[in-house]
């Protein structure tokens, strides 16, 4: 079989200053989980070799240098999918773990469960050996942007959840607290096909900025942040997680293409769908049955780059 691998950084709104890095780390990741294919290596390997470089890289909302949320702490999410078994690990909710995407590996190879969230996942990775202190994963320039976004609202405002303490015990005001700058942004993801013919979809974020303590995107979950299915191909997607799980994108852009759909049309297809449905940003990276790649996106730029025999190249 003739191995591709595709990996995006995000859709979203980024800075023309910020755009040639990010271009420039995107097909770095490519070529970090081509490496693995041409040595034979699998799908499996070469989606986490190519995300665990975006997570290092403070330039994008995974690993070091992700949001914060309100009460200024980085928490991730992460999922890494078998096309070959359906099996798959994720993490959420996770603080103080450099590389969400190699835990979702460890559930995924040596856990029981599919899922692990929070402190749980927090201690299946000090087992593991992969915990770092959680101010390690906080550059310093998006702890200034968090300062600038809690100045004035620290001191009336301690804790994000109090807003909800009403006299009555009824729910407070949803819309007000969710005001403000919220959009996700630079996610990061890889799908891959190896020389077996089996696929991976790999998917990791610090979730969105000004995120609420516990949120959790689409990201980790299966079916809307990420699918693979040797059947049908592998899907990684980036947006606005509560938007995305609300039509589980990855697996309506994976059913799709089980049932023939070319990764071409269905990327824009599902990217279509999402807007119509929920009005709702994304982009998605999709490689589908026949290993073609294809991608879509609604915002205005999502950084991509692929590798396989018969190329590479890299998009914006
Ligand atoms: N798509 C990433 C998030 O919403 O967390």
């Amino acid at each position: 079989m003739v191995p591709s691998i595709l990996v995006h950084g995000g859709a979203g709104h980024h800075a023309p200053s910020s755009v040639p890095a990010k271009r420039a780390a995107a097909r770095a990741a490519a070529d970090a989980g081509w490496h693995v294919l041409q040595r034979g290596g699998s799908a499996l390997d070469a989606v986490e070799a190519a995300v665990r470089l975006l997570e290092d890289d403070p330039l994008f909302d995974a690993g070091y240098g992700s949001y914060l949320n309100r009460d200024g702490e980085v928490e991730l999410d992460a999922i890494l999918v078998d096309g070959e078994t359906l099996r798959f690990g994720a993490v959420a909710a996770v603080h103080g773990v450099k590389n969400p995407i190699t835990l979702a590996r460890r559930v995924l190879d040596a856990c029981p469960h599919h899922l692990l969230v929070g402190d749980g996942a927090r201690r299946f990775a000090r087992a593991c050996g992969l915990t770092v202190p959680g101010l390690a994963l906080v550059a310093p320039d998006v702890h200034a942007r968090w300062l600038a976004d809690r100045a004035g609202t620290a001191a009336s405002e301690p804790d994000a959840y109090d807003r909800f303490r009403t006299p009555d015990g009824l729910p407070g005001d949803v819309a007000g607290a969710m005001r403000g700058p919220a959009l996700p942004g630079d996610t990061v993801g890889a799908v891959a096909r190896d020389t077996a013919g089996h696929f991976a979809a790999a998917t990791s974020t610090g979730g969105m900025r000004d995120k609420w303590p516990g949120r959790v995107g689409d990201s980790p979950i299966i079916g809307s942040g990420a699918w693979a299915d040797d059947r049908g191909g592998a899907v990684s997607c980036t947006g606005h997680g509560e938007l995305i799980m609300r039509v589980c994108l990855a697996h309506h852009t994976g059913l799709s293409m089980c049932q023939g759909a070319t990764a071409e049309d269905a990327a824009p297809a599902a990217v279509r769908y999402l807007a119509d449905r929920t009005g709702g940003q994304a982009g998605l990276i999709v490689l589908d049955a026949t290993g073609r790649p294809g991608w879509a996106r609604n915002t205005h730029a999502m950084p991509v780059a692929w590798r396989s025999s018969d190329g590479a190249g890299d998009d914006l």
